[in-house]
């Protein structure tokens, strides 16, 4: 019975080549502390976290408001506005709470040593009680929004499926557990430039081939380095500074000198969805920011419009991969209402 099995296998084989399975051999695993091992329950109870806005102060701001699918897991605003905000997420929503930086995108956070455009966090459970403490963003004490949770029994079961060996697992601890478990699953690995790679060199047409080619004859590579088209390196930012937003980079966290005015490499994988750009958003288009970053980088020269074109198409086409594009929920536990996704602006 199993030969006949294996034979018509090997038949199906050799008529039908099947579905492609990515090889994610050049991306690593995903990095995952001993103490928070990744499971579906706790993805599960992560991704409602992300989008419930009980976790705000004014119950209208979720994690997705300033992180959200068709925003990049960003918000498309140059700095992103928090509670008390007006307007759905994204682009047209305003407010008195205006933080003083560009919402930075989720995927592939999963594998950043440090967080942060200053990198000031070093991990993702560490990260997320940032913003849930911020004034501007969230402001709610994570031990009372564990209080909430502890009161509605739809999370008290998602928390005990999540965490079942714990007697009370609704801790603002095992909040932000299952909400980095969730963001670990944001990974952007295939896009058509590792198909390209991977020898299928139809994967890019003629302009994004020599887009990728001008790429890496500026050698952005030094600090976008594939295969994340990132690094963890803090370098100078050319953009201009935002009048009276006070923002010394790097050198927050350091205190040296040297680091006034640098900011973490970011990545440039959906960079066609992440606009505005830089760390305080200064830049609406992708060919601005490519034409600010060519000409003063080590390497690196003023770019003639086409060129310019070029490395944009590398970008977009080449390096766009939404597969694992989080699925926003209709209801959270809570029945507060999921912010609204808000709408992009024809451009
Ligand atoms: C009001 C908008 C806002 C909300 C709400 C918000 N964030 Fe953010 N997020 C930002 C901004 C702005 C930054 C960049 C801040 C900086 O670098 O100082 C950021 C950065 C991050 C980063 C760092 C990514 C990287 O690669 O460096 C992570 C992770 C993150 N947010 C996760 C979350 C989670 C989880 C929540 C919900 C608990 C959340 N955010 C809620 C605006 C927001
Ligand atoms: C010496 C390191 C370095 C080199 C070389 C470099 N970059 Fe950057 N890049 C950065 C840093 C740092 C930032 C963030 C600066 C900021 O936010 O102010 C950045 C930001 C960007 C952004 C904005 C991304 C976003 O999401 O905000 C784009 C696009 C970009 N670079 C493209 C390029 C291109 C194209 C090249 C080659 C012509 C290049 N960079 C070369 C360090 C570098």
């Amino acid at each position: 019975m199993r030969g006949v099995v294996a034979l018509a296998l090997v038949a199906a084989c050799a008529s039908d080549p099947g579905p492609v399975t990515p090889p994610r051999g050049r991306f690593p695993a995903v990095p995952t502390p001993v103490a928070n091992p990744t499971t579906a329950a706790k993805v599960e109870l992560g991704r409602l976290l992300f989008h419930d806005p009980l976790l705000s102060r004014d119950r209208r701001v979720a994690c997705a408001t300033c992180h959200g699918q068709i925003w990049g897991l960003s918000d498309g605003l140059a700095r992103s506005v928090g509670v008390d905000g007006i307007g759905p997420a994204g682009t047209g929503r305003h407010g008195p709470n205006v933080t003083r930086r560009n919402a930075s995108t989720l995927w592939n956070a999963a594998y950043r040593a440090t967080l942060f455009w200053d990198g000031r966090a070093d991990s993702l459970e560490a990260q997320a009680l940032a913003p849930l403490r911020d004034p501007a963003e969230m402001g709610r004490d994570p031990d009372e929004v564990a209080r909430d949770l502890a009161a509605i029994p739809a999370y008290v079961s998602l928390f005990r499926a999540a965490f079942a060996n714990e007697a009370a697992p609704v801790t603002s601890a095992n909040m932000v557990r299952a909400i980095a478990a969730f963001e670990r699953t944001l990974v952007s690995d295939y896009a058509p430039y590792d198909r390209y790679v991977d020898g299928d060199t139809g994967a890019l047409d003629a302009r994004a081939t020599r887009g990728l080619r001008l790429f890496e004859a500026l050698r952005c590579g030094q600090c976008h380095t594939a295969p994340m088209f990132e690094s963890e390196r803090y370098e100078t930012s050319f953009v201009e500074a935002v009048s009276g937003v006070t923002d010394e980079g790097r050198y927050e966290v350091t205190g040296d000198p040297a680091d006034r005015g640098r900011y973490r490499v970011p990545t440039l994988r959906n960079a066609g969805e992440t606009f505005p750009y830089f760390h305080n958003g200064a830049v609406r288009e992708l060919g601005d920011a490519v034409a600010l970053e060519a000409a003063p980088r080590p390497g690196g020269r003023a770019l003639t419009p086409a060129e310019r074109d070029d490395v944009v198409a590398f970008l977009r086409a080449g390096l766009t991969d939404m597969h694992a594009q989080p699925e926003r929920p209709d209801v959270v536990p809570s029945g507060l209402m999921v912010p609204a996704d808000g709408y992009r602006i024809p451009r």
